[in-house]
């Protein structure tokens, strides 16, 4: 008989990277780094691969998903991957109207604005979304040690396309709805809620080893409301994935709302460039992983100014428990793709606790 195979060796594990451990608040060499929109515009061999394919049909293209979310690993050496894909994507996947239109963003074709539009938001199901079991699971095939990133948007941020119709800058119709018809804003967020629970669920299942649920215009609320309308449906999502994954929390100009967030169900809070990490530490209490916050902006001066502000994100992370390096929000297109793989070498060579920095 042919001779046995030998032993594979142990699996690589997502579960002891340096993004979990600081996710659970353990002690690494240095933060781990990756970058929100890290996959995407930035990057030249995106744009080629991107050239004549409309953004949703890239998005449930299996193969098109795995290159695009391991270009950034490649070219840069970050500590993580992030699934590439919108917010918008579980809600096409259920028969949604809805396009992402070049330089705008999500628009809708028939925005919510009664209970009967409620109809058109079904459940997601796994077998709705089979191009993201796929690439997840060729992903963590491929990526061995480094952790693959799930994501969904989070029930406000998504609500407010669905009532806007589109990018909003003040979100006016979504509050007035909120608070004109405070039922519908429940029944829709409940609905929503579920949707990205569910499709955070297929991530995970397919080998997802952290997720990150965006609710990137939550910051446009004031706390009380925050607390009144968004917080339980933020809760549906991420409070039954406990024990599951590290569960990340983020949003834009969310400085008021950073404990609230917290309590959703967050390992590791989010903070954008507003808030400095000591800072956001302090409001989050004690025990609290953070993640960010280098200003975007940054990465357009020069070496010098961005190397000092790294080291002083850096510097400001360690009043956490945990610190997971990003930037304050997504990478411009404009960036210099060269800059970032500087930064991710530069926190590379920076101690977590500052003892040798
Ligand atoms: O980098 C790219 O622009 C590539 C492709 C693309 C994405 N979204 C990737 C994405 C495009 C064209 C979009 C459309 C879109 N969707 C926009 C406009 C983008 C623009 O600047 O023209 C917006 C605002 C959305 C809605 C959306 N998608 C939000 C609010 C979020 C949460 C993150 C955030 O930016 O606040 C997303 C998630 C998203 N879109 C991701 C990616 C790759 C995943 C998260 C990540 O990579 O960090």
């Amino acid at each position: 008989p042919p001779a046995a195979p030998p032993a594979a060796p142990p699996a690589a594990d997502p579960a002891s990277s340096l993004l979990v451990r600081a996710a659970h608040g353990a002690p690494g060499p240095h933060p781990p780094v990756w970058f929100m929109r890290q996959a995407g515009r930035s990057l030249p061999e995106y744009r080629a691969l991107r050239a004549g394919t409309a953004m949703l049909d890239a998005c449930r293209d299996a193969a098109t998903i795995t290159e695009v979310t391991l270009q950034p690993v490649r070219r840069h050496g970050v500590d993580a991957a992030i699934f590439f894909s919108d917010i918008v994507v579980p809600l096409a996947a259920i028969g949604v109207g809805i396009d992402i239109v070049a330089g705008v963003g999500p628009v809708v074709d028939k925005p919510i604005r009664s209970v009967a539009d409620l109809d058109a938001l079904r459940p997601l199901e796994p077998g709705d979304v089979p191009y993201v079991t796929d690439a997840v699971r060729a992903l963590t095939g491929e990526l061995g040690a480094t952790p693959v990133i799930g994501f969904a948007g989070a029930p406000f941020t998504l609500a407010s396309y669905l009532i806007e119709g589109g990018p909003s800058k003040d979100h006016a119709r979504t509050k007035a709805l909120m608070h004109g018809d405070p039922q519908l804003w429940h029944a829709l967020c409940s609905r929503l809620g579920a949707i990205a629970a569910a499709f955070l669920r297929v991530q995970i299942d397919a080998g997802a080893a952290a997720v990150q649920l965006f609710d990137s215009w939550a910051g446009s609320l004031s706390l009380v409301d925050y607390e009144q309308f968004v917080l339980p449906h933020s809760r549906e999502v991420l409070a039954p994935l406990a024990g599951t994954v590290p569960r990340i929390h983020f949003g834009v100009g969310t400085g008021e709302l950073l404990a609230a967030m917290r309590t959703a169900g967050a390992d590791v809070v989010g903070v954008d460039w507003r808030v400095p990490l000591d800072e956001a530490a302090r409001r989050l209490g004690p025990g609290a992983v953070v993640q960010g916050n280098l200003d975007p902006a940054l990465l357009g001066a020069d070496w010098p100014v961005v190397e000092r502000a790294v080291r002083r994100v850096v510097a400001e992370g360690r009043a956490a428990a945990g610190h997971v390096f990003n930037l304050g929000h997504g990478v411009p297109p404009t960036a210099d793709p060269d800059v970032l793989t500087r930064i991710v070498e530069l926190v590379h060579s920076l101690d977590a606790d500052g003892a040798g920095a």
